[in-house]
């Protein structure tokens, strides 16, 4: 039986010496030996049976076997998570001297900051703010606003037609129509409508086949042409500065009368003339007018009752005039070197 026992003890300590090469084999090997059904445990588990001279004796061997064992494990084991951290340190090294990486910041396109702008100011008199579809149909973007198929003013705003009655829209105007139609009849209205629109148009420093409107729109009781006046030239002073001189011109929308449009003094060489204003000292900014009774009445408004008034703004030409920008192509290249000044 000593015998035995000392050769469990000389194989158990060859295999964790020699053989175990990991933590979970170790463990196996604690169960072969010293687990509860363990080949030492097993032994200590015999000492009952032995007689009285030779239990003390042996039960010594197995208990100093039992306790080398353990030993040894309790060895490997620490001499094992040693090896498992050393592999860790080298396998998870953090290169610290890569370069970092870049993140880019965005910002608001100087056309979204100009159109921001514009929003605050009217909000703060009390406008709301309507959307209407790029896509439009020819009875919104034309027929509802006094321009009848054949009218010759139509040939001023030629568009790309999906049909014969849908088309780009040309201006915002139609969110007018919209707007009075969504509405009970005669009831107030006080809002803008910005948005892109599309025309058969030259790509140059001032004009875009593409580009942005703000629609506006008033109707009540008693609104008068000096109701337009103030609120436009209220807008374009807080918009640019409070002594830009601003001037209506006599025009003709099919869907104002009386209609004109709306000049600033130019703010490149504040009205001495330049290539900008093309030596007038002015610069055209936005058509206006009274809203035409034709156009009430087709959105169910009665004009015995109720008049208004209308404007349509181009953003490009307010964002290159308040940021002293001398090319509108400048918005839509997509220059970084050019968006990053904003
Ligand atoms: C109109 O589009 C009318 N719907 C405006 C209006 C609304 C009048 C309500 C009366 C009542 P006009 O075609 O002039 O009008 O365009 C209005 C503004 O858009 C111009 O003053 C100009 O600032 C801008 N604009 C016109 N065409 C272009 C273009 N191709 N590129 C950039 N801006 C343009
Ligand atoms: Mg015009």
């Amino acid at each position: 039986m000593e015998e035995k026992i000392n050769r469990l003890k000389q194989e158990a300590a060859e295999l964790i010496r020699q053989q175990v090469k990991n933590l979970s084999e170790l463990n196996d090997i604690r169960v072969k030996y010293l687990g509860k059904k363990g080949e030492i445990t097993g032994f200590l588990r015999g000492l009952g049976q032995l007689s009285q001279e030779d239990r003390p004796r042996l039960g010594q061997i197995v208990n100093e076997a039992r306790r080398q064992i353990e030993a040894l494990i309790a060895e490997k084991n620490a001499e094992l998570k040693e090896h498992e951290m050393a592999e860790r340190l080298a396998n998870e090294t953090l290169d610290v001297t890569l370069p970092g990486r870049h993140t880019w910041r965005g910002r608001l396109h100087p056309l979204t900051l100009t159109l921001n702008r514009i929003k605050d100011i009217f909000l703060a008199m009390g406008f709301s703010v309507e959307e209407g579809p790029e896509i439009e149909r020819d009875y919104f973007n034309f027929e509802a606003l006094n321009l009848p198929k054949d009218h010759p003013a139509r040939d001023m705003q030629d568009s790309f037609y999906i049909t014969e009655e849908i088309l780009m829209r040309t201006q915002t105007s139609p969110v007018q129509a919209r707007t009075m139609q969504a509405h009970e009849p005669n009831s107030p209205i006080r809002m803008i409508a910005p948005g892109r629109v599309y025309r058969r148009d030259d790509y140059d420093a001032t004009h875009s086949p593409m580009f942005t409107q703000v629609e506006g729109l008033v109707v009540d009781e008693g609104i008068r042409f000096s109701d337009l006046k103030g609120t436009l030239e209220l807008f374009l002073r807080k918009i640019f500065r409070e002594n830009v001189g601003v001037r209506f011109r006599p025009s003709f929308f099919p869907f104002t009368e009386p209609s004109a449009e709306v000049d600033i003094s130019c703010v490149m060489c504040h009205g001495k003339g330049c290539r900008v204003c093309k030596g007038t000292g002015w610069l055209e900014i936005l058509g206006a007018g009274m809203v035409h009774p034709r156009v009430l009445e087709m959105s169910g408004y009665d004009p015995k009752k109720v008049s208004g008034f209308a404007f349509g703004l181009g953003v490009e030409r307010i964002a290159m005039l308040s940021y002293g920008i001398d090319d509108l192509r400048l918005f839509y290249d997509n220059d970084l070197r050019f968006l990053r000044q904003f």
